[in-house]
């Protein structure tokens, strides 16, 4: 008896699983204009732009990539709901369209997550490695966001 019901649990398990996987994300970007991306505007070293995309543009910006484990759902929803919650607060891919007010205050935000170590998330870091920085990583990127601060009064 208890065989049999350990064996019907699973079933329905499995059968949710299967379900779910008829809901796929969404996983288009929007076209890109280059003219207002970050990297391109603001011209870092190579480095910082390689910490960028391998540590940010995945979550802030319509360049995103996505892993093969974003096929699966409940993953691919999960990830899906950090990305757009990301892309709304800070989108790299719309930098050239942000007041000089708005930009200064991403930047403040950008460098204080990353010196907090608030990001890249965490979970976020498991399976991507160039998103895994290093204390001088961070203090070089803390820096360049600082650098790209200008006089104008963020409020
Ligand atoms: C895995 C996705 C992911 C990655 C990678 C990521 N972020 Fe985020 N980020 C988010 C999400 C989701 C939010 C909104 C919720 C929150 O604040 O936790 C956010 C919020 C922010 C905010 C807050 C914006 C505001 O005005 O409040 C800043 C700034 C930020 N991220 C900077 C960065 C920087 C810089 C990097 C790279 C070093 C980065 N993030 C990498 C997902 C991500």
């Amino acid at each position: 008896m208890k065989k049999i019901n350990r064996k019907a649990t699973l079933s329905i398990l499995l059968g949710i699983f299967i379900l779910m996987q008829f809901s796929q994300i969404d996983k288009t970007n929007p076209p890109i204009d280059q003219k207002l991306d970050f990297i391109e505007i603001t011209k870092p070293s190579e480095e910082i732009a390689t910490m960028l995309k391998g540590a940010c543009y995945d979550c802030h910006s319509h360049q995103v990539k996505y892993p093969w484990y974003t096929n699966i759902a409940p993953i691919s929803w999960w990830v899906k709901g950090h990305i757009d919650n990301g892309v709304i607060e800070l989108n790299f891919s719309e930098w050239g369209n942000y007041r000089a007010s708005k930009a200064n205050h991403k930047l403040e935000e950008s460098f204080e997550k990353v010196e907090r170590k608030e990001m890249p998330l965490t979970a976020y870091l498991i399976l991507h490695p160039l998103a895994r920085l290093t204390e001088e990583q961070r203090t070089e990127l803390v820096n360049f966001f600082k650098s790209q601060m200008t006089d104008e009064l963020s409020f």
